[in-house]
């Protein structure tokens, strides 16, 4: 199923939502009668760059409001209904929160996360799996090693695909949790100063935040070893759109502006050489004696796992906020397959 929903998105407003009150859909009908559905029904989530501003603050006031349902409200949202999932990478976050929201919406989950025990073993094409986790299940999440891997499978399925992280190219929903998160713990994202450290060359999540940001008013630092700095192609897409300051070290100015620190991991499957890994190996921690530089408030985020960007002793920090941006995730992903699968939600 692959389909632009763009079409139909400047008419709908939350139900969810106060700011909902200057849609058309509140203003010209009463709220039984949609003029439009739910924009995320059925739809793909391929790429942050396919959301609008709107868009994403739908999704966060829809997570709120998810997030605060009685169990037994939440628990009608998935009922009756699968998520098909296929890890062709590993991961521990994004796929058990996504197997924790269904869950907490009374859905079930099934799915592939040890490749040598499914058929891709005996060598079944990404396409035919495709084909046959859409038959038995309602939403379809993919993480393959393959940027353009979950457009391909878009285009395949009947049911909606959400990107859990294709090659080095994007990592949505990793990025609408990002935000979520910043907006929790900052009360706001327009007028912040964010410093992405670590990897920005092979990094999926880097990249994902960065689209998603150029919806707001933000400053942004990117601090990376010269051999990691982010793609060209990626810096002219968000040309004009951000004010950016590219650094290779991490600089008592960068760390006295920003309000968050977004720490990566240097990716290193994902390098041709390890040689290479080796020369950029542990470049930046963030320990005490970074904090004691930084704003009081600096939010701490990574999107795990770390190895050994932030020190343990950050963890019992008020700045330490990675866990706590993990928890959102299953409460954004929950809002997330809410709105994929029901095309009205409760109000
Ligand atoms: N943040 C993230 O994608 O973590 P996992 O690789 O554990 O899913």
């Amino acid at each position: 199923m692959y389909r632009i929903a763009a079409l139909h998105m400047k008419v709908f407003s939350s139900p969810f939502s106060a700011r909902g009150e200057e849609s058309v859909y509140y203003t010209a009908v009463p709220w039984k009668i949609r003029l439009s559905p739910n924009p995320f029904y059925d739809r793909d989530i391929v790429s942050i760059k396919d959301f609008s501003k709107d868009d994403l603050e739908f999704i966060f006031d829809t997570t709120d409001k998810v997030s605060s349902l009685k169990p037994s409200e939440r628990g009608e949202l998935g009922k009756g209904r699968a998520l098909g999932y296929i890890f062709y990478e590993p991961s521990t976050r994004t796929r058990m929160s996504f197997e924790a929201a269904m869950a907490s919406l009374g859905g079930s989950s099934i799915g592939i996360s040890d490749l040598k025990s499914s058929s891709v073993e005996k060598g079944e094409s990404l396409a035919d799996t495709i084909r046959i986790i859409d038959l038995y299940s309602d939403v379809i999440v993919l993480r393959h090693p393959l940027d353009g891997s979950s457009r391909f499978a878009a285009e395949l399925s009947q049911n909606p695909i959400i990107n859990a992280g294709s090659g080095s190219e994007e990592h949505p929903t990793q990025a609408l949790l990002d935000l979520y998160t910043i907006l929790k713990v900052k009360k706001k994202i327009d007028g912040l100063s964010i410093a992405i450290v670590g990897d920005l060359k092979y990094g999926r999540t880097v990249y994902s935040l960065l689209y998603g940001l150029t919806n707001y008013d933000v400053d942004v630092h990117l601090v990376s070893p010269p051999s990691l700095q982010i793609r060209k192609e990626s810096i002219y897409e968000v040309q004009g759109k951000l004010n950016i300051k590219e650094h290779s070290e991490l600089e008592d100015g960068v760390l006295t502006d920003a309000d968050v620190i977004y720490v990566t991991r240097i990716q290193r499957e994902r390098f041709p050489d390890l040689q290479e890994y080796e020369k950029v190996r542990g470049t930046y921690t963030i320990d005490e004696n970074t904090l004691a530089k930084a704003k009081p408030d600096v939010a701490v985020m990574h999107p795990l796992p770390r190895v050994d960007e932030i020190s343990q002793a950050v963890d019992h920090t008020k700045n330490a906020t990675y866990f706590k941006q993990a928890s959102y995730g299953k409460e954004l992903r929950a809002a997330l397959l809410a709105l994929m699968l029901n095309e009205n939600l409760p109000e």
